[in-house]
């Protein structure tokens, strides 16, 4: 690969800038808006349980892999995986897929984060005021049906992800996480207090309904919470390896990704504890769908005292939580198109913009928005079996062993790591797809784990 891959590179500012940067990656609104809907959809705690058996043996030895990949070639996706085989090897197809899933995902992430900038508005000119549950739940069907209103958001954000990625990231993202991940830890927070104190039956069923485990398993339960696993940890399209690859060669990764997942998996399930309360104590069922924090939340600001700004501020963070993620979605594209066709970052990051943008225009339509969901739930785990066995079988071990040994002393744990990525991840995930396309049965997953009622 030529040098202009490497000179211009970026570094982050030292290891809790990296790790702020790609919590920031991961924490958007695959945990706030996807997690609990997808939680409440599949059934609750057993549910939560496979997810979080995903995070530990799956996501996070998937983290590691793709920032040791990133970090020791220095590269973006398509040319770091040439490095290890060749320019024209089957392997590079990974980062092909990469970069279709970038614009794939980016297409209805920016219409969902459009909703929110468009419910931070409304909270702030108080069109929730003196609704109830059903008069809120019937604003946002009213908002899912009509077409320019969310067209005219969905633009908005767009323009926002691309206007920081013009004005060049890696100080932008850096800097904006360090300020927006703290505050929307500390409002979560607060706002789990205030469920507890004010709804607290309601709290008490939502730390039931998803911390206790119950059979049988939802059919496509265990598919959802791999896909969901691989969402919010942002991985198997080379975002983390992107973003690895602006890492000193002093950071310890195994660390880094730790406080990533477990800072991602946090903020994911405290948004469960926000997003319940007020469900069950309006007597309704917590399976909704995609609609269950724009329905929720605003009924849960109406009862705080000048709930009105608080409504805002979250629906606000929530949207700076999104860019936060966005960037690094597109980032995989602009990257791509920058290192393989040498454009200037500037004009691609408009040119990209667009074209996402006008990808994102058919998933107004509910059915587009669905196969989307669907398709990026089947790419990302594909993608990690790739990148698995990239780490695990194509890079040399010398190469391996010292990137997960430097700054650290977890030399003991390397095996445990080489086993789940060679071995361990690659079946497992295979599996998961084959019980996908339904060769292998729910059921029959259901039976082996004694999953039954
Ligand atoms: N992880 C982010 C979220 O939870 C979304 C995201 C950012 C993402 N980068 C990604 C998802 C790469 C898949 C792949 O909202």
């Amino acid at each position: 690969m030529k040098d202009n891959d490497t000179t211009a590179r970026d570094q982050w500012s030292g290891r809790i800038g990296f790790i702020l940067a790609a919590a920031g990656s991961a924490i958007g609104l695959g945990n706030i808006w996807g997690f609990p809907y997808k939680t409440g959809v599949n059934g609750g705690g057993l549910f939560v349980l496979i997810y979080l058996f995903c995070i530990l043996f799956i996501g996070l030895p998937v983290v590691i892999a793709e920032i040791m990949i990133g970090r020791n070639t220095q590269k973006s996706p398509i040319a770091a995986f040439a490095q290890y085989s060749s320019k024209r090897s089957p392997w590079c197809l990974v980062g092909v897929l990469g970069v279709v899933c970038s614009v794939v995902i980016m297409s209805y992430y920016s219409m969902i984060a459009g909703w929110t900038l468009n419910y931070c508005f409304k909270s702030l000119f108080r069109c929730f005021d003196g609704k109830n549950f059903q008069e809120v739940t019937q604003l946002f069907k009213n908002l899912q049906g009509t077409t320019w209103e969310q067209l005219i958001w969905h633009i908005v954000f767009m323009g926002m992800t691309v206007g920081i990625l013009y004005g060049g990231i890696k100080n932008g993202i850096e800097k904006w996480s360090k300020i927006l991940m703290p505050i929307l830890f500390l409002l979560m927070i607060g706002l789990v207090l205030y469920s507890f104190i004010f709804l607290f039956q309601g709290t008490v069923q939502s730390l039931r309904f998803t911390f206790l485990p119950k059979g049988p398993l939802k059919p496509e339960a265990i598919f959802k919470a791999v896909g969901q696993a691989f969402f919010t940890l942002s991985l198997g399209m080379g975002t983390m390896l992107t973003y690895g690859s602006y890492l000193d060669k002093k950071s310890d990764i195994p660390k880094a990704s730790v406080w990533i997942c477990g800072l991602d998996t946090f903020i994911a399930l405290i948004a469960c504890v926000v997003v319940f309360p007020i469900i069950f104590q309006n007597n309704a069922e917590p399976t909704g769908g995609p609609g269950l924090v724009f329905e929720s939340l605003p009924v849960l600001f109406n009862t705080i005292p000048g709930g009105m700004f608080f409504g805002a501020a979250f629906f606000l963070l929530l949207v700076f939580a999104a860019l936060t993620s966005a960037i690094s979605i597109t980032e995989v594209s602009i990257a791509f198109v920058i290192d393989h066709f040498h454009f200037s970052r500037k004009k691609m990051s408009i040119i990209i913009g667009i074209l996402v943008c006008l990808a994102g225009f058919p998933c107004i339509h509910q059915t587009y928005f669905g196969w989307m969901e669907y398709l990026t739930d089947l790419a990302l785990p594909l993608g990690g079996i790739f990148i698995s066995l990239f780490v695990g079988w194509k890079m040399p071990k010398k190469v391996t062993f010292e990137e997960f040994t430097i700054g650290n002393n977890l030399a003991k744990m390397y095996p445990v790591w080489l086993f789940l990525v060679r071995v361990f991840i690659p079946i497992i995930l295979t599996i998961f797809m084959l019980n996908m396309f339904n060769i292998i049965p729910t059921e029959s997953i259901n039976a082996f784990f004694g999953f039954g009622n």
